[in-house]
């Protein structure tokens, strides 16, 4: 079980803000009756919002749980694919944009329901014919944010190829732990992408991962994306243009009738371990999930411009830029870049440039955009948006308030959407019409969920007081495992409260009911938004030459809610040099991926450890933050952890 801190913090802001009357009214939920609905007949709540989607033959039974093991809409045959296509090309969707995209150097594409069903089709003969792909198959994809990586995405999910896809700021070494677990014979990538006005040359990377050879690798289809200033080398025989083979294509490829529980994609995401879990999702309940929150918790209508910043290498990005905006024929706004390239005002140009209505970004930018001034947002037109959303991380009341005002201009409702890769959809939310927002609150679990926040004994906390947030009931959305390995599925998930799924995060409710998720509980730390967990860390610092042992702690951080900081014991070896900190860091980086580098590394003679030799991370924290040194009885050597806290204040000074 993971070193557990039991939440206190409480945020300091109780004003509550409401939809217009207008919005209300013209809201796919203006009353409680959603709710209601859920509350009587659960289950069958969740049929209607799986009546939503095309079937090619209904399931027989919706639900069976044998805890942890959850099938939802069992018997029924259904295609991701063709529900976010097909079933919108036989309508006037046909010609509405389905995906606008915008290059960071600002190019242009837009391509309607029907070439996104075009290129999809030709892409999945690619797969199925040229490559032999075919059901139950996992089909890596590490690329940059373009229109290709949805594209690559829906023709897996079209012939029942599970998707595995890797955020391209990972590196090497990520990639190669990645395509290993899941036993992965093709990797879908790019010529580069651009990033802060950069290259970043994707295909090299791939070219390193595999470059030991002991990789299960066969084929990599490459994207031109960048053209004449990437350096690719085509390595002959296992190399292949995406351009040439899309030539070459039949154009038409029928979706397969797969069954519900199919397995859909993976998705690697950190954990309590040093090695990534590749979290499983299925075809059915996930579509379901997706399907019904993009709807309800976007108030998605037909008309919408609809923005969601995140990059599709995370949950985020795949269940609400790709799969739920699609499955509602939805017009969804994909951006390759950075937020600040050319310039600081460039999210709000892409605002008015395309008329965006409704803008899901994350705490961490917003407090960037806060932090380089209203001048950036002011100098544009913001009035097309009507609503606004956050997650990854919990908001803090300054920073919503910012959003509320500065670029919702008073006059959009912000949902601040908990939820994890693990949920596969947002779960607890407002819902924008009827919602009394808080700011720093997530409000209440959406319709058809149910969570409690309990003690470490299990027993439901009072309200105000901090506790850990549970879910009772199993959603159709759940994963369903951790790839290849259940018995950690179990563990991490199922084990601390028998029954019930245990999400690793702290959580208070008010006197209203409505909740206040206040971080992860556990060894997870999330900076950026962006998921690590601490024992990830220290093995890359452990992975350093020089290094004995590492701890790795979050602490508070202005911008990214969290940073890393690392303490690290050297080998008395004499192999260290100056500056051995610098490159540390940079090991760090080099081995997970630059999000990942360390804000600081500390070197210290020795870590703050129990009789039994755990390393004691909370006193670091006390360490890091400034704080009063906590309980120390339990130390082998109290005069460590002195001598660390003396050094760190010298340090800061
Ligand atoms: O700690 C919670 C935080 O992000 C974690 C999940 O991370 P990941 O699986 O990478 O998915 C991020 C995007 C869904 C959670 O355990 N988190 C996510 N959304 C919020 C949040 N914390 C507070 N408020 C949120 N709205």
């Amino acid at each position: 079980m993971p070193e557990e801190t039991m939440p206190t913090a409480l945020p300091g802001e109780d004003r509550t803000f409401q939809p217009s009357s207008e919005f209300r009214e013209r809201s796919h939920v203006s009353d409680d009756s959603l709710y209601e609905l859920a509350n009587q007949d659960r289950l069958g709540f969740w049929e209607k919002q799986a009546e939503q989607l095309h079937w090619f033959k209904k399931w027989d039974r919706v639900l069976e749980w044998d805890a942890p093991y959850a099938k939802w809409f069992i018997g029924g045959k259904l295609n991701i694919s063709y529900n976010c296509l097909d079933r919108h090309i036989q309508t006037w969707r046909r010609n509405k944009a389905a995906i606008i995209w915008e290059g960071e150097l600002g190019g242009q594409r837009v391509l309607t329901y029907w070439d996104l069903y075009r290129e999809v089709n030709k892409f999945a003969n690619v797969l199925k014919e040229r490559f032999g792909v075919k059901q139950g198959d996992r089909v890596t994809i590490y690329m940059p944010m373009i229109p290709e990586l949805a594209i690559a995405m829906l023709a897996c999910v079209r012939i029942g190829a599970a998707h595995s896809v890797i955020f391209g700021g990972f590196s090497a070494d990520s990639i190669r732990d990645r395509v290993r677990d899941c036993d992965s014979k093709l990797i879908i990538t790019a010529d580069g992408g651009y990033r802060n006005g950069q290259i970043i040359p994707l295909k090299s990377i791939v070219d390193k991962a595999l470059s030991s050879g002991n990789t299960p690798v066969e084929d990599v289809i490459v994207v031109r994306h960048i053209g004449e200033g990437a350096q690719v080398q085509l390595h002959e025989g296992r190399d292949h243009w995406y351009q040439q083979l899309m030539d070459d294509a039949p154009a038409r490829c029928q979706a397969e009738e797969l069954d519900s529980e199919t397995l859909a994609f993976l998705l690697y995401t950190s954990g309590t371990t040093g090695k990534p879990k590749g979290i499983m999702h299925t075809t059915g309940g996930y579509l379901t999930g997706v399907t019904y929150t993009s709807k309800y918790v976007f108030d998605l209508k037909e008309d919408d411009v609809y923005w969601c910043t995140a990059d599709i290498g995370w949950i985020t990005g795949h269940s609400y830029i790709v799969y739920g905006p699609l499955s509602n024929g939805a017009t969804t706004v994909m951006y390759e870049g950075s937020p600040g390239y050319p310039d600081k005002d460039r999210f709000w140009s892409i605002v008015e440039k395309y008329g965006v209505t409704i803008l899901y970004t994350a705490p961490t930018a917003i407090r960037t955009f806060m932090s380089w001034g209203d001048d950036y947002p002011k100098g544009h037109d913001l009035s097309t948006l009507r609503l606004l959303g956050t997650v990854g991380e919990p908001i803090n009341p300054k920073a919503w308030l910012w959003y509320h005002n500065v670029i919702g201009q008073a006059n959009c409702p912000i949902v601040d959407t908990w939820w994890q890769t693990e949920t596969g959809c947002i779960m607890i939310s407002p819902l924008p019409g009827i919602a009394h927002t808080r700011p720093g609150s997530a409000s209440r679990p959406l319709p058809g969920f149910e969570a409690e926040i309990v003690d470490q004994h299990g027993k439901p906390v009072e309200s105000g007081t901090g506790g850990l947030l549970i879910i009772k009931s199993p959603w159709p959305s759940m994963l369903r495992g951790i790839y290849g390995d259940p018995d950690r599925y179990r563990d991490t998930y199922w084990s601390r409260f028998e029954g019930f799924y245990f999400t690793g995060d702290g959580a208070k409710f008010d006197e209203d009911g409505y909740y206040w998720l206040l971080g992860r509980v556990d060894d997870v730390i999330n900076v950026s938004g962006h998921r690590l967990g601490t024992m990830e860390i220290e093995s890359a610092c452990v992975d350093h030459p020089s290094v004995a042992e590492a701890a790795a702690i979050g602490i508070d951080h202005e911008i990214k809610g969290q940073a890393i900081v690392a303490f690290v014991t050297l080998k008395l070896d004499g192999s260290s040099s100056r500056g051995v900190e610098e490159e540390i860091r940079q090991h760090v980086a080099t081995r997970i991926g630059a999000f990942a580098r360390p804000e600081q590394v500390i070197i210290t003679a020795e870590l703050p450890k129990t009789r039994s030799g755990k390393i004691m991370r909370r006193l670091l924290r006390d360490i890091a933050t400034g704080r009063a040194l906590g309980d120390t009885t339990t130390l082998a050597d109290a005069a460590v952890v002195q001598k660390l806290k003396k050094k760190y204040e010298q340090l800061a000074e």
